[in-house]
């Protein structure tokens, strides 16, 4: 019928847009290297439709590929290879790995081509996927840490065991750039940073100073962070946070362990900016900032560098921090953080050898109003960052009210100790004094023999949450940790709160079931609430631990239902010929062999368009 005619004239001039001429990008916010030496680079973006869309641009005019992997191994990783021809025949698949030497093809193609382009030195993939597509061989993409693989060769024999390959933890799931945030048109920047610190030869370091903020004769406020990092052969710089110090500490001067000795030094506890390994600056959102030059605000921070000097080289001198940039341009509200998840303390300790053990801190924030000195305004959660050490794999945070869960606050399943950041709410939050903030932990010790306490050492560990919100209030955290004498006894070891007591859990012989004992045990202990405000006071109250319950994963999207016009490549189901690492290719995979030039693509629509209007 005519309609086809038409339709058919109209795909002629779609076509080379959308498969070999220069589409008009997609707007991409988001962008990162992959590999090292920059030779894979991938941009990314999430549409109204929640489906995400990539670019990756490869140092190659070979095949490329890019994927998922379950936790950074390759058996199960979900692939999506690519190529062009010499000839200028496209290749493009959705594929996963079935054992170290053999790549599949999916059953169901659920990634969608929007083009693929090559000059004398880049290839430049572009395509989108549903965050969820109902094929069991493709991985979710999720608010956990994604673990990414990339790889290609040098030319269009797709060996993807033999190819170059990287992998990299990023995380996907970003809502706002900075490029979407307004700048002031007046601001200054000023640098929180040690002065040329001499890093000892120790494994572990963590260097405190207090610093004080600028001296501003009116408010202020303080829109971004910018890391500062001296540049050194190895990542010495694990980690830095700026915690604000309130009026009432007398605040010791130079440099020294933050949990050492000297107590002082671990003064001041509200959390202003976390930066760790792998993260950039952060820009607060449009309406908020962090205050400064009134006589609520802090004067003074106090600097905290953890340092990781695991090779204990020696003479390392090091001026990292942070840069902030204030501006006298005030936005709405002022912003504060509240710390929440387990009270960093030895009564909280993981086996070892355990292969999953779960930890529990509760915040009830029923006190709040009490401590606080006047009622709190509920607090507006735009952002957070999570906190474990090397043997956390998962951080989770539950809302509750009147008893029941309203959802999870933030989580991410598949935590990366070295990339820690601070990362937006997909939508802002609302907590009411009255809300549990409950955060779960977990944890794997199968590389320990000794048990893992509770502590500030990278061997140590920690289980936290810091809730960026406005407006602010006087509460700085609000944590907890089980009843220890309870979980001793379930243990059935001598009933113990002195610091004896608890190290004498290291000599219990720890089998699974132990271990399912002590998490259990934990899980029903009585949890002691500690609540701290700016200015160090602290009230603590007893509390329990409520079941934390999984929402349901959103529906799937299976895109071979739906043949649209912007569903044409799925459509056309371009395909890769077989891609065995052992080249044992079965007939099966061969009648898939599917390779359009673009006047067989222009063909092969023709026809199907003329088949769906007929
Ligand atoms: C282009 O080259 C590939 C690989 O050699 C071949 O499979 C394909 O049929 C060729 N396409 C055209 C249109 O010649
Ligand atoms: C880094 O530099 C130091 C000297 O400044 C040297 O001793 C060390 O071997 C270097 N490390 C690496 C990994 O290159
Ligand atoms: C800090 O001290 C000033 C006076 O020096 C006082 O006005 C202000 O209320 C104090 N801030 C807090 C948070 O206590
Ligand atoms: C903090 O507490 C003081 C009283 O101790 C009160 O005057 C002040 O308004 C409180 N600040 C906020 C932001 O609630
Ligand atoms: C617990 O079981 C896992 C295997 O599931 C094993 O690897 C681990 O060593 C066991 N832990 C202990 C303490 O026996
Ligand atoms: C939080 O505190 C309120 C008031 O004291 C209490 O009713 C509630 O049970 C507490 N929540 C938990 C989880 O302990
Ligand atoms: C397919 O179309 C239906 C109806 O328009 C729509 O509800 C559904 O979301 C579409 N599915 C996909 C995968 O786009
Ligand atoms: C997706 O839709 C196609 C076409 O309707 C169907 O053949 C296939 O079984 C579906 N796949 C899944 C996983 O539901």
């Amino acid at each position: 019928c005519a309609c086809a005619l038409i339709l058919g004239m109209l795909l002629l001039l779609f076509i080379p847009c959308l498969c070999s001429g220069q589409p008009a990008p997609p707007l991409l916010r988001f962008s990162s290297f992959l590999g090292p030496s920059n030779m894979v680079y991938l941009r990314w973006d999430l549409d109204e439709q929640e489906m995400m869309t990539f670019e990756l641009q490869v140092h190659t005019t070979g095949w490329v590929a890019f994927g998922f992997s379950p936790h950074g191994e390759l058996p199960g990783s979900d692939i999506v290879i690519g190529g062009i021809f010499p000839n200028g025949s496209i290749y493009f698949s959705d594929c996963h790995v079935v054992d170290e030497a053999t790549l599949e093809e999916d059953e169901s193609q659920d990634y969608q081509l929007l083009s693929l382009t090559e000059d004398e030195t880049f290839t430049t993939m572009l395509f989108k996927r549903h965050l969820r597509t109902c094929d069991l061989n493709d991985l979710d993409i999720t608010v956990d840490t994604a673990r990414l693989i990339t790889a290609f060769g040098t030319d269009d024999t797709v060996q993807f065991f033999k190819g170059q390959r990287f992998s990299k933890s990023l995380f996907l799931m970003r809502y706002r750039d900075a490029s979407d945030s307004a700048d002031p048109k007046i601001f200054f920047t000023y640098d929180l940073r040690l002065d040329n610190f001499a890093v000892p030869v120790e494994e572990t370091k963590y260097a405190c100073t207090f610093i004080p903020l600028p001296m501003v004769k009116q408010k202020h406020h303080i829109y971004k962070f910018e890391p500062v990092i001296t540049p050194h052969n190895i990542t010495l710089v694990h980690h830095i946070l700026v915690y604000a110090c309130g009026n009432a500490s007398v605040l010791p001067s130079g440099i020294d362990d933050c949990y050492g000795a000297d107590p002082d030094f671990a003064l001041c506890s509200q959390v202003l900016v976390g930066w760790a390994l792998g993260g950039e600056s952060y820009q607060f959102p449009d309406e908020a900032a962090l205050s400064i030059g009134t006589p609520l605000d802090p004067q003074y921070i106090r600097l905290e560098i953890h340092y990781s000097n695991f090779d204990l080289l020696p003479g390392l001198i090091d001026s990292s921090g942070i840069r902030i940039y204030y501006t006298p341009e005030l936005r709405k509200y002022d912003v504060a953080v509240l710390q929440t998840g387990i009270f960093t303390f030895p009564v909280h300790f993981i086996p070892p050898g355990a292969e999953s053990y779960r930890s529990y801190g509760l915040c009830n924030t029923s006190q709040f109003d009490e401590m606080n000195g006047m009622p709190v305004p509920e607090l507006h959660v735009f952002a957070y960052l999570l906190h474990t050490h090397l043997s956390g794999r998962g951080v989770k945070a539950a809302q509750y009210r009147n008893g029941e869960q309203l959802g999870i606050i933030c989580e991410d399943n598949k935590y990366d100790f070295t990339l820690q950041e601070i990362r937006e709410m997909k939508e802002i939050l609302t907590i009411k004094p009255g809300d549990e903030i409950l955060v779960e932990c977990t944890f794997q010790t199968l590389d320990r023999s000794g048990i893992t306490f509770g502590g500030p050492s990278t061997m140590n560990e920690m289980c936290l949450t810091f809730l960026f919100y406005y407006p602010r209030n006087n509460i700085s955290s609000c944590m907890g940790y089980p009843d220890i004498l309870y979980i001793a006894h379930v243990l059935k070891q001598e009933a113990s709160d002195t610091m004896e007591g608890i190290m004498a859990m290291d000599l219990l012989d720890w089998d699974n079931e132990t271990i399912k004992t002590a998490e259990k045990a934990a899980k029903e202990a009585d949890q002691v609430v500690a609540i701290k405000t700016i200015n160090e006071l602290q009230k603590n109250e007893r509390g329990l631990i409520r079941d934390i319950i999984i929402p349901e994963r959103a529906a799937c999207h299976n895109i071979s239902e739906n043949l649209s016009l912007s569903d044409l490549r799925a459509a056309t189901n371009l395909r890769l010929a077989a891609v065995h690492g052992s080249e044992s290719s079965t007939t099966k995979e061969k009648s898939s062999l599917l390779l359009l030039s673009l006047t067989q693509l222009v063909f092969a629509w023709l026809i199907l368009s003329s088949e769906l209007w007929m």
